[in-house]
């Protein structure tokens, strides 16, 4: 069911510093940060050949990756992310399977402007995973 690893998503603690070491120091291609209310985070994405990088770090009060960061102050993987034709068909079966979705279980708009959710990372080997629609 799962297709193509769309992005892994790293929190850090700085955006600035993390974007100028993955532009300078591992020579990738770096985009400018974006700025995510809807999601509570500010972006940068990172293009590889075979597939993206997203540095995360926390937007406002309410931003999900705030906790992460606390307990992980130097920054950490914090989802993997799977495209899928069918995101709907996607969660029913998973939800069949037992597995648990985030918030209210309604895809939503993600960074790229695609349909996305979140399975519960207690679920998934310990990870957070993200689906999006392609
Ligand atoms: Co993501």
């Amino acid at each position: 069911m799962i297709g193509r690893l769309n992005h892994v998503a790293i929190a850090v603690p700085d955006l600035d510093a993390a974007a100028a070491q993955y532009r300078d120091t591992l020579g990738a291609k770096v985009g400018a940060p974006q700025d995510e209310p809807d999601h509570g985070v500010t972006v940068v994405f990172i293009e590889l050949p075979n597939t993206k990088i997203e540095l995360l770090h926390p937007l406002g009060d309410n931003s999900p990756i705030s906790a992460f960061l606390e307990k992980n102050p130097s920054g950490g993987m914090h989802h993997v992310c799977y495209e899928v034709e069918n995101i709907l068909e996607a969660r029913d079966r998973l939800k069949a399977q037992g597995a648990r979705v985030l918030g209210d279980g309604e895809p939503k708009i993600g960074a790229h402007g695609k349909p996305v959710l979140f399975l519960h990372p207690k679920d998934f080997t310990g990870t957070l995973v993200e689906l999006e629609q392609v």
